[in-house]
């Protein structure tokens, strides 16, 4: 069985629509009264834009004690994944009200399965990487049954990237920063956590739809050179600023023969125009990485989702993922880097 976490009870039933286009409808089934959808049967690389995050091939475990549940973990664990391979240990609650917790028995739970797979010699890794780590997931229920999902690394790597989290049930918060010119630079950063992939000093990054100038802002932290492009001008400090050019002019017209590190946009505009910037900067492999919001107008829009899992499938070059991030509100984020 696999699971895929909604952002909130109202996203499930779009989540739900969008599975459809993907997966036999009779193996999809919303769990009534939280934002979850379980479908049977492969969801190997497969694209899910609604989504925070899957635990795929998921197993269940009985309600009982903390300390049973967590030997029981610690067996399945020990069943499939070798202690060789690092682990990104995950444990959270599932709950109509607040969605995913990672407070009250997940925290003890959590605990206890790291004390135990310590003892047995398992080395579970405070940070996540898809691509090196065994990725062990268990979302408490509220009637208390466990749903485990174990992923050894290759096969996080090989088949889940696209639908895995850095954040227990892809749920996380980004600290406010006052100096930021927009509360948007939230964005930029979650969109890195979850690629597992972060701006470097010295970098080149080409911000489309730039103003106020929170994503640029971001960039100008990590020590990147920026070019800011938008129609209204950023805030004005970030002018002053001898790593920023800016140019007021409409973002799609704007071109560099020069490939770059970094092209991310949060141009306000219909989702079909990104799939010009999908165009002008990954197909061309322009740049190394990017980050786009596919930004849509009510809720009726969002099939057009599939002609970005087209697209995305025929960037070979790149790892890429679609996914709304806990910052997006009516948006989504493909985002990747090339592999
Ligand atoms: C949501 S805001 C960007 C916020 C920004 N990422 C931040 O962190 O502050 C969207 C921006 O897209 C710009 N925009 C919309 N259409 C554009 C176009 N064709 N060319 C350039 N900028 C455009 C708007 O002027 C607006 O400033």
């Amino acid at each position: 069985m696999n699971f895929f976490i909604a952002k909130n009870l109202d996203w499930t039933p779009y989540l739900v629509d969008e599975l459809k286009d993907t997966v036999e409808t009779e193996n999809i089934q919303k769990v009534k009264g939280l934002p979850l959808v379980k479908v049977e049967g492969s969801v190997e690389n497969i694209q899910v834009g609604l989504s925070l995050c899957a635990l795929p091939e998921a197993q269940e475990i009985e309600a009982g004690s903390i300390g049973e549940q967590a030997d029981a973990i610690v067996s399945q664990v020990q069943d499939h994944i070798g202690n060789d391979d690092g682990i990104n240990l995950q444990v959270f609650s599932l709950s109509e009200k607040f969605c995913v917790i990672t407070s009250g028995r997940a925290e003890i739970l959590r605990d206890k399965v790291h004390k135990k797979l310590k003892r047995s010699q398992y080395i579970v890794k405070r940070n996540y990487d898809p691509d090196s780590l065994a990725q062990v997931q268990a979302m408490i229920l509220p009637n208390r049954e466990v749903h485990l999902s174990i992923l050894e690394s290759e096969k996080a790597k090989a088949s889940y990237k696209g639908v895995i989290s850095p954040f227990a049930g892809g749920f996380t918060t980004i600290k406010d920063d006052k100096d930021a010119p927009s509360r948007a630079f939230k964005k930029i950063i979650e969109a890195q956590k979850v690629m597992n992939c972060f701006m470097q000093p010295g970098e080149t990054v080409v911000d489309l739809g730039a103003c106020p100038g929170g994503w640029s802002y971001v960039a100008l932290n990590r020590g990147c050179k920026v070019i800011a492009i938008d129609r209204s001008e950023v805030r004005e400090d970030l002018l002053y600023d001898d790593q920023l050019e800016f140019y007021k002019t409409d973002a799609f017209q704007f071109k560099t023969n020069e490939p770059i590190d970094w092209a991310i946009s949060d141009i306000i505009c219909m989702p079909e125009r990104i799939l010009e910037l999908v165009e002008t900067w990954v197909v061309t492999k322009l740049c190394r990485r990017f980050v786009f919001t596919i930004k849509f107008q009510g809720q009726d829009h969002y099939s057009i989702l599939n002609e970005f899992k087209e697209k995305v499938d025929s960037l070979n070059d790149y790892e890429v993922i679609l996914r709304q991030l806990n910052v997006n509100k009516n948006e989504v984020t493909l985002m990747g880097y090339l592999r």
